[in-house]
């Protein structure tokens, strides 16, 4: 029998809660582009983060910052198109929520009406306390993100492992309970000692999912290139590496490089 769209079961915001609630963990990674949505969808990932890491990874910058809200719209609205089971999540990005709640919701109204995505995520905690209020009370769900916060890379200088100082903890503990008093869903942790993580998923009832954070969180979330091998130089700790497609790809497009250039490809069978 074949599967039509509407008889997939779609993740819902609530779905994610309940597997908080029973223990099943929530698997998320990021996705840019419909053909990798449609692989990672397909392959059963609850979460696809269209995250502004395509900054660096699709756009090759070196920070998160100059990616726009319109490419973050066109990178969500591809992905969009190749889902049918995940909940997607898009970045609002750097510059597109600082400024104020107004600016926030026209962001945020801007990508979930020109994508068709499910939420947004954004980083930061009691100082955007506004924005999120606001984009909650459009009915939009929310994800929190904490602890390493790419897009303040200037302000702290480094990508080190954050809160490892007890006051930092302590204001990373009190973001993450105002973010679930207001009404996220959600939040990311990332980059912080694996007992601060513990401690904020079990103190918070909402999912807490990790990068950098640990086991004892109730989800994670890798770049999708990283995990794929697709980047060799990325090596932090906390990545794992599923498959080496660097080495497979390069492989693939030197053997057809030689093809072409020996006159082996095309034969007659790839011919009309
Ligand atoms: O943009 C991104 O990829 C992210 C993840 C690191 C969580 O925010």
């Amino acid at each position: 029998m074949s599967v039509h769209k509407s008889d997939v079961k779609k993740v819902t915001t609530h779905q994610l809660q309940n597997m908080k609630e029973r223990g099943e963990k929530i698997s998320m990674l990021t996705a840019y582009d419909y053909s990798m949505a449609t692989i990672l969808d397909a392959a059963g990932v609850d979460v696809l983060l269209v995250g502004d890491s395509a900054s660096n990874v699709m756009a090759g910058h070196e920070t998160t910052l100059p990616i726009t809200l319109d490419q973050m719209i066109y990178h969500a609205s591809s992905v969009i198109r190749g889902v049918n089971r995940a909940f997607v999540v898009v970045d609002l990005p750097f510059g597109s929520y600082q400024g104020n709640s107004s600016e926030a919701l026209r962001s945020t109204i801007r990508i979930m009406k020109e994508s068709g995505a499910h939420g947004i995520k954004l980083e930061g905690g009691a100082e955007i306390k506004e924005s999120i209020v606001r984009i909650l009370s459009a009915g939009v769900p929310v994800m929190g993100h904490l602890g390493l916060t790419p897009q303040s890379i200037y302000k702290f200088g480094t990508y080190t492992v954050r809160a490892k100082e007890e006051a930092e903890a302590q204001k990373l503990i009190e973001d993450a309970l105002l973010l679930q008093e207001l009404g996220c869903f959600s939040i990311v942790l990332e980059k912080i000692p694996s007992e601060l993580a513990k401690r904020v998923a079990e103190k918070l009832e909402i999912p807490i999912i990790g990068i950098g954070a640990g086991p004892h969180v109730d989800g994670q979330v890798l770049v999708v290139h990283d995990m794929l091998g697709i980047n060799k130089e990325f090596k932090p700790r906390f990545l794992r590496r599923y498959a080496d497609l660097h080495t497979i790809m390069t492989d693939a497009v030197q053997n057809y490089v030689k093809d072409v250039k020996s006159k082996d490809f095309p034969n007659e069978k790839e011919a009309y």
